[in-house]
Order: C-alpha cells, then structure tokens, then sequence
C-alpha cells in the first residue's frame, strides 16, 4: 500500500517539475526571465517569487567561506555567472561577501543578495538593528532576499519588523528558513505577507517531497540549503548518480543540481574552487529522464543529515 502511494506522488511530483520545467525553460529562450552568463556558461532561468520578484533557480553559498577566502570566491562566483548569494550574520563572512561583490565590479542591480536573521537577533527591535548592521557590512542598500534563519524566538516581533522594512523598499523579498508547516501555519495566519521563501535542507539523502508539496500550496519557493549533503554519505562517489552522470557526461554534482533544477526547487551550492564553480553551472544543457529522476528519488533515507544541527 505504501508503496503505492510512494508510486503515485512520485508520478505527480515528476508531472509537476515537468510543467515547470517547460515553463522555465520558455521563459529563458524569451529572454526576459535569465541571470547572468557569460560566453562559457549559460544564462541561469529564474523563478517568479509570490509578489512577482525574479529569483535565479541556482546561486552560491558561502558557509564557511570567510575572510580573504570569502572575498575570493564571491568575487569569482561573480565573474563565473552567478548571480544570487547567500549568506548569513553566523556565517560571519558579510564584510568578506561585500568586498567580493565589489571586487567583482557587477552592477548591483544584476545580483540578488540573501542574508539571514540569526536568533539571537529576533524581535522587532532586534530585527530592525541586525539588517542595518547586515546591510552596513555587505556595504549595500538593500537586500534582494532577508530569511529568518531559524523559527526560534520572537517569530512575530521579527516578521513585523521584516514586513515593514519589505513595505520600505529595503528587501525585494522576505522569508525564512528551516520552517516546518507549523510555523509556516503560524506566521501565515498572523500576518498579511506570505513568505516568499523557506530555505530548508535538501538533498539526495534528505529530499523533503512532503515539505515540497506543502509550499507549492502555501505558494511559498522552496530552496535548498546543502544540495550536495557537503559531501556526507559520500554524495560525490555515489554510483547510483555517477551511472545516470555518464550517459551526459556529467558529474554526481552537476547530476545532483539538475536533479534540484528540475523539481522546481532554488540550489546555492558552496565551492572554494573555481574548476567547481564553473562545473556547478553547467547544468543547463540537459535534462534528466523520468526513469532518471525516479532513480535518484529511490535514495531518499528521509532524514537530515546534519543531526547535530536540529
Ligand atoms: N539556512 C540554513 O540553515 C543553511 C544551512 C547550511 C547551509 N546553508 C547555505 O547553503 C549553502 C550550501 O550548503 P553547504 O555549504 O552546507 O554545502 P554543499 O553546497 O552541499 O557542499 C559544499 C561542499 O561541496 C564541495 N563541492 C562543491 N562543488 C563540488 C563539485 N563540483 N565536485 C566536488 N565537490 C564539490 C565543496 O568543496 P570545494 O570547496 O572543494 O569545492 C564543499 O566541501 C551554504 O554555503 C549556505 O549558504 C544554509
């Protein structure tokens, strides 16, 4: 029975990213719908946010990437393709992603910047006092995206304050992170804004396709935090991935964003080198099978693999 059911949601989700996937790729070919690119990598599809903001379908992460490191990859990420960014006030790195955004000499305007509320900072006096400071280190005047990192503390205070600096013009785009449906069920029926995003671990070993579902009704973007697992469970020799890679030449990561790409879900893959970066983008020049991407849903273990984070 069970195994039914499994069949049949995989069927609808396979249909579901198919549409998407059709509709994004129109809407790339018309031009008005890409980011970035440059003569070695194609152009990155977007996706239209709730209240009508582009979002690039894949950016960069930089956890972990501090100080002159943090400078250098932003700034070669940039110069790569990529155009969204994301970062956080715990990852400590804010200065370093601005001075990398600076040094890459891209017009503001092309990127989209995401920062993150760390807990400590919740409430509205809290909230309103940390994105300045964010804003302040980044050395911009706005952000494109602001998460709440965690649904920890004064959830609400937080989300008035965000909705306020949304109204302001200062974020393109609220929402949060690590929300299960309960919170979103909370924030939801407290408040005007729906948030535009829930940025939540997803990857082959964690793929979250109830969590997928439930924000495609909350109208909500899902993305991907993690989208190789950092490499746990030995994600980059996974021979399931590395079987479908080869018939396209591809590698288990580039096999694993197209994988993300076509279940309509956002990556923000890390790299500190620049051969991973470039590899990481080029993953809009083929497509995964149904029999594929049934394939790579048969490695869910459904569960996080980062324990030592919830
Ligand atoms: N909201 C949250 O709570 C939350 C939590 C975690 C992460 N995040 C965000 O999500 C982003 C991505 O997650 P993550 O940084 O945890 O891990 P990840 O992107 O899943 O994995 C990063 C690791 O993959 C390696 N890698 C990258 N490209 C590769 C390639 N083509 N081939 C082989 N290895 C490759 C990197 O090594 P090299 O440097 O050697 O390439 C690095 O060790 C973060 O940077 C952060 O922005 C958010």
């Amino acid at each position: 029975m069970t195994k039914k059911i499994n069949k049949i949601e995989r069927r609808e989700f396979i249909k579901t990213s198919s549409k998407y996937f059709a509709a994004t790729m129109f809407f790339g070919a018309a031009g008005s719908n890409v980011f970035g690119g440059n003569s070695s990598v194609k152009s990155i599809p977007s996706v239209t946010l709730n209240n009508g903001i582009e979002m690039p379908m894949l950016g960069f992460g930089t956890l972990y990437l501090t100080d002159e490191l943090g400078v250098r990859c932003v700034s070669d990420a940039i110069s790569l393709g990529y155009r969204l960014i994301d970062t956080a006030t715990i990852y400590g790195n804010e200065e370093s992603v601005g001075k990398g955004i600076k040094q890459s000499g891209i017009d503001r305007k092309e990127l989209f910047v995401t920062s993150k509320l760390w807990v400590d900072d919740s409430g509205y006096e809290g909230t309103k006092k940390a994105f300045q400071t964010s804003l302040n280190k980044l050395g911009l005047d706005y952000l494109d995206l602001y998460l709440i990192h965690r649904p920890r503390g004064d959830v609400k205070g937080t989300w008035k304050a965000m909705e306020e600096l949304y109204k302001e013009g200062k974020i393109k785009a609220i929402g949060v992170s690590n929300f299960e449906d309960e919170h979103l069920e909370d924030l939801t029926s407290g408040f005007k804004t729906v948030p535009a995003v829930n940025q939540i671990e997803t990857h082959s070993f964690f793929q979250q396709e109830k969590a997928r579902k439930s924000l495609i009704n909350y109208g909500i973007q899902m993305e991907a935090w993690s989208p190789f697992a950092q490499g746990r469970n030995e994600h980059f020799t996974n021979k399931v991935l590395a079987e479908i890679g080869k018939k396209y030449n591809k590698t288990n990561a580039q096999v694993s964003l197209r994988w993300h790409f076509q279940r309509g879900i956002v990556a923000i893959p890390r790299s500190s080198q620049k051969a991973h970066m470039k590899e990481n983008l080029e993953i809009f020049d083929f497509e995964l099978n149904k029999s594929e991407m049934l394939t790579i849903a048969n490695l869910d273990l459904n569960k996080t693999q980062f324990p030592e984070w919830s």
